[in-house]
């Protein structure tokens, strides 16, 4: 007979901060700090969470339904719960990256985003079965970026996500943790210190036979035979983005109108916080926009997330998807972000926890854990589906919502 340790910790997790905890508790320090990320003194990364704090509900006591549904249409693509996959550069927390959690997002019905400085191929992620979304910034001129949307399509991806909220705000008052210009094994070395102590994150890496991959392989320059070229590194990428002179709003039409003639499917504009320029993202043409402020990694001080949905959703959620991403913790959060006017809400920090935790599966717990909460607000608010949520049903303190650049009667050039 084979005796089982009864101590063995469970790879299950019940919340996403227990997800956290472990992902901490594995990853060298600096991998868990360029997760954690923030900006500056950390006053929106702090707000993106503390805000859905002081929201709540009032639940009834009989009378729920006793069928509940989460299932929703968005951007296209019918979803099983209305939580999607946000884009994120996952470099070295687990070595199945981007296709791990991609599959966690294809099992549990819902859509992948991929980052423009993922560490897995667009076409690794797209061969998992997730209906992908790719990623980009506006980075390269014009020919190198519509390449980039071209190998996207030609790889299966069903929509674009442009990311244009990036203000390369950086300095951080509690320090930036170091990011080596590649994995070697002087690094490795190097950095021994803050490895060695992290056995199963090392173990990991080592069953994989890979060390941590710090190349940006979508963004691999393409020759003019069409061969991709070998990947820059994460610093080349980094380097060319922020030369780049970054976009007007012309040239948002004009991305949208390339992504429209060469794959049709819908295009996303994430980063979204003001109502004037929710309206000019519409008259540029877009599906969908991302109300977000980069998890609280762009320019410190705007305001969470969540404050800025209703504004938002408010004046152009009847023409395009409105989705929301920053401080999602619990099924709860979902609800809430719901209930004020969003469609869906994207995740970023909550997978890569659950990635560093526990691979492919602790995504999917991740996600478990939050249609669980979900449930369990729809049995409260007495409502049978998540399409059925509206404003009344949180309660919501005077002065929470951010209007901002509600004022403009018109829409104004940039
Ligand atoms: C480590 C890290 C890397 C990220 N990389 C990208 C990226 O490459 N592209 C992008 O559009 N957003 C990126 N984001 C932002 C996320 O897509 C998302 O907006 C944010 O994480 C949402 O906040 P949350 O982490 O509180 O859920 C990144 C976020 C983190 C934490």
């Amino acid at each position: 007979m084979k005796l089982e340790n009864p101590w063995k910790q469970n790879p299950w997790f019940e919340s996403v901060a227990v997800a956290q905890r472990r992902a901490r508790k594995r990853l060298p320090a600096p991998v868990y700090g360029a997760l954690v990320a923030g900006s500056e003194r950390g006053q929106t990364i702090d707000d993106n969470e503390a805000a859905f704090r002081e929201l709540g509900f009032a639940p009834h006591v009989a009378g729920q339904q006793a069928e509940r549904s989460m299932a929703t249409t968005v951007l296209d693509q019918e979803i099983s719960l209305p939580v999607l996959i946000s884009p994120t550069g996952v470099q070295a927390v687990h070595p199945g990256g981007e296709v791990a959690v991609a599959r966690a997002a294809a099992t549990r019905g819902t859509i992948m985003g991929l980052s423009n400085f993922a560490s897995k191929s667009v076409e690794e992620v797209t061969a998992t079965g997730a209906a992908t979304f790719f990623q980009m910034y506006w980075t390269g001129d014009r020919d190198v970026v519509v390449q980039r949307m071209q190998r996207a399509h030609a790889a299966g991806a069903v929509g674009l996500i442009a990311t244009l909220d990036w203000s390369f705000s950086m300095g951080r008052d509690w320090g930036s943790p170091e990011i080596p210009e590649k994995v070697d094994l002087k690094t490795m070395v190097r950095m021994a210190p803050k490895v060695v102590t992290k056995p199963r994150w090392l173990y990991e890496f080592g069953r994989s036979g890979q060390l941590p991959d710090l190349t940006a392989p979508n963004l691999a320059p393409q020759g003019a035979d069409g061969k991709l070229g070998s990947a820059p590194t994460f610093f080349m990428a980094y380097y060319e983005w922020m030369t780049t002179p970054p976009p007007s709003w012309e040239d948002v039409a004009w991305m949208r109108e390339q992504w429209a003639q060469i794959s049709g499917t819908p295009f996303v504009l994430k980063g979204v916080c003001r109502v004037d320029d929710a309206l000019r993202a519409r008259d540029a043409g877009v599906s969908g926009l991302s109300v977000s402020n980069h998890g609280g990694n762009n320019l410190d001080g705007t305001p969470a997330a969540i404050r800025m949905v209703k504004p938002i959703a408010d004046a152009v959620g009847h023409d395009l998807d409105v989705v929301m991403d920053g401080g999602i913790r619990r099924g709860s959060d979902v609800v809430k972000a719901v209930a004020l006017g969003a469609r869906a809400v994207m995740i970023g920090r909550a997978y890569l926890w659950g990635l560093a935790a526990n691979g492919q599966a602790g995504v999917e717990n991740v996600l478990d854990v939050l249609r669980g909460g979900i449930d369990s607000a729809l049995m409260g608010l007495g409502v049978s589906s998540v399409d059925e949520l509206t404003p009344d049903h949180v309660l919501v303190p005077a002065g929470f919502h951010r209007a901002l650049g509600a004022d403009a009667t018109e829409v104004a050039g940039p």
